[in-house]
């Protein structure tokens, strides 16, 4: 069975949590679960955290998350930190041991986390699509995967689309087909349009 079909049962199969229409808060849901189960092994006090991680530092957090690193903003299914809290990635499974395995609710709140965007600021106020846009008025250059360039003001991230404004119009656009910078500052922008919201 293909790794990413095997975390989707996992997760299909796992109970129902509701969060409202916020989804999982980084400080409130997130942390607590690195801290309970990972910081053992992979922490800033140590000389030599385990692989050189370290889970309860939000910096170096913060460097796992990207289009093609630990934490896959949006895509819980390709992301390695998923694979590894499931199991399904039989080489690093974490924690090694069985028997510390993440409960099917903490794996929930992980996905939902990192389907949502994966954002580490307060989502109290933003990130929901229910929620309206909120522009931030600055215009910004874009790059796709083709190398083309655009200049638009960044509205809203998504799952995997971003909506970006161009001449008073919006455009959803698939995170996936602009480069890898420019998913970073979709990323980034979104951060901070959260941390500014009323
Ligand atoms: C009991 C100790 C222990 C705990 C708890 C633990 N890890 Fe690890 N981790 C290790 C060890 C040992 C390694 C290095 C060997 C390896 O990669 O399997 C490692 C390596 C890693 C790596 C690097 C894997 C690679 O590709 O080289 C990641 C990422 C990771 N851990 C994430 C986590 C996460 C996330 C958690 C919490 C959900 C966690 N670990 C909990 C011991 C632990």
């Amino acid at each position: 069975m293909p790794l990413r079909f095997k975390i989707h049962l996992l997760i299909c199969s796992a109970f129902t949590i509701s969060w409202g229409v916020a989804g999982p808060d980084y400080k409130k849901d997130i942390k607590p679960i690195f801290e309970k189960r990972c910081v053992e092994c992979h922490s800033t006090k140590m000389k030599k955290p385990k692989g050189g991680y370290k889970f309860d530092d939000d910096a170096s957090i913060k460097n796992e998350i990207g289009p093609s690193f630990l934490i896959r903003p949006g895509d819980p299914g390709n992301s390695d930190l998923m694979g590894m809290v499931t199991r399904a990635n039989k080489d690093h499974p974490m924690p090694p041991d069985k028997a510390d395995a993440l409960s099917a609710r903490e794996i929930k709140i992980l996905s939902e986390w990192i389907k949502q965007g994966a954002l580490m600021e307060s989502n109290a106020t933003a990130s929901s699509s229910a929620l309206p846009p909120r522009p931030a008025n600055t215009v910004q250059e874009w790059t796709n995967k083709e190398g083309k360039v655009i200049k638009a003001v960044f509205v809203k991230l998504h799952g995997e689309k971003v909506t970006l404004k161009m001449a008073n119009k919006n455009f959803e656009i698939p995170l996936q087909s602009l480069s890898e910078e420019s998913q970073k500052l979709a990323m980034k922008t979104a951060g901070e349009l959260a941390v500014k919201a009323p």
